[in-house]
């Protein structure tokens, strides 16, 4: 078993991003700017955001949070979007996931200027994902597939098993990994809840790509031996042994999936900090005028 090691390739192409971001800096005489809208506080929330501007700073770009209480209304939070559409020295919007209830995450998502939209959820860029046109990548579904690329793995013609089938990760991941192009090529399976039989596909997957957000949910006897296992799930739990409170736990049962495996990505230490990585390049890419 090989680890595919999430810290290594980040650090990686967060220095080529940062080399990018001074040249973007020297030619415009500005940095790529990023502003996150973030409402209320829930803790996975506040954690991704604080990094994801945390990483912005590292790399040389300009970062910005608008804050909203719980209670914010959607009027308001759809015209605070509508103001940073308007605003030329602007080249990301993300707005964290998920929302308050009273809150509709596909009127947030359309409302974004999909040319600001460096999350990828608008339905343009999923769009123009599907028809391998350029666009902005949701940023976990691009980390994975620059991790794949990274490391040199071989997807032409292989059976990728995606598990789950969430807006943000399984959908998409599903499309690129089915496109004509390299990482790609794959015979793709989508499975997701209600997916009958669903173990002996998983056990037919070359590649198995677990997004459905629950601990330990995909153990070794599912796991055909040599697979390539990618493991998006960020599951906290509470515990005191632990400086930040809490542990972070995949979907994949680590310990008794790796020897099965050729290749496996850690939690934490895999994905989540290449998801990072993606949104970097889509801003810079915003920035550059490299997409639209
Ligand atoms: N919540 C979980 N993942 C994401 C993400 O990639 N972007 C946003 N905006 N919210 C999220």
């Amino acid at each position: 078993m090989q680890l595919l090691d999430g810290k290594f390739v980040s650090e990686k192409i967060k220095q080529d991003i940062a080399a990018e971001a001074a040249d973007f800096l020297a030619s415009s005489g500005r940095k790529p700017h990023l502003i996150a809208i973030l409402v209320g506080s829930d803790g996975g929330s506040e954690t991704y955001v604080a990094s994801k501007m945390k990483n912005c700073e590292k790399v040389g770009f300009k970062s910005s949070l608008v804050r909203y209480d719980v209670t914010v209304t959607e009027a308001e939070l759809l015209s605070k979007i509508e103001e940073i559409n308007q605003d030329a020295g602007v080249d990301g919007l993300i707005v964290q996931l998920p929302l308050p209830k009273h809150i509709d995450p596909e009127k947030v998502t359309e409302t974004i200027d999909y040319r600001k939209d460096v999350d990828g959820f608008h339905p343009i860029n999923l769009g123009r994902m599907m028809r391998n046109l350029p666009c902005f990548i949701p940023a976990t579904p691009y980390g994975i597939m620059l991790m794949l690329e990274q490391y040199g793995i071989d997807t032409v013609g292989k059976h990728c098993v995606v598990v789950g089938r969430s807006n943000i990760v399984g959908s998409p991941m599903s499309i690129l990994m089915a496109r004509n192009a390299n990482p790609g090529n794959c015979t793709v399976s989508l499975t997701h809840s209600r997916t009958e039989n669903l173990k002996e596909i998983i056990l037919q997957g070359d590649i198995v790509i677990a997004a459905i957000g629950k601990k330990n949910f995909i153990t070794a006897d599912m796991i055909k031996p040599g697979a390539v296992i990618i493991d998006v799930g960020m599951n906290r739990e509470t515990s005191a042994t632990t400086k930040s409170g809490y542990k972070l736990y995949g979907d994949v049962d680590f310990d008794n999936v790796a020897p099965k495996a050729s290749w496996i990505t850690p939690v934490p230490g895999g994905v989540g900090l290449m998801t990072i990585v993606g949104l970097l390049k889509n801003t810079l890419a915003s920035a550059k005028k490299e997409v639209y």
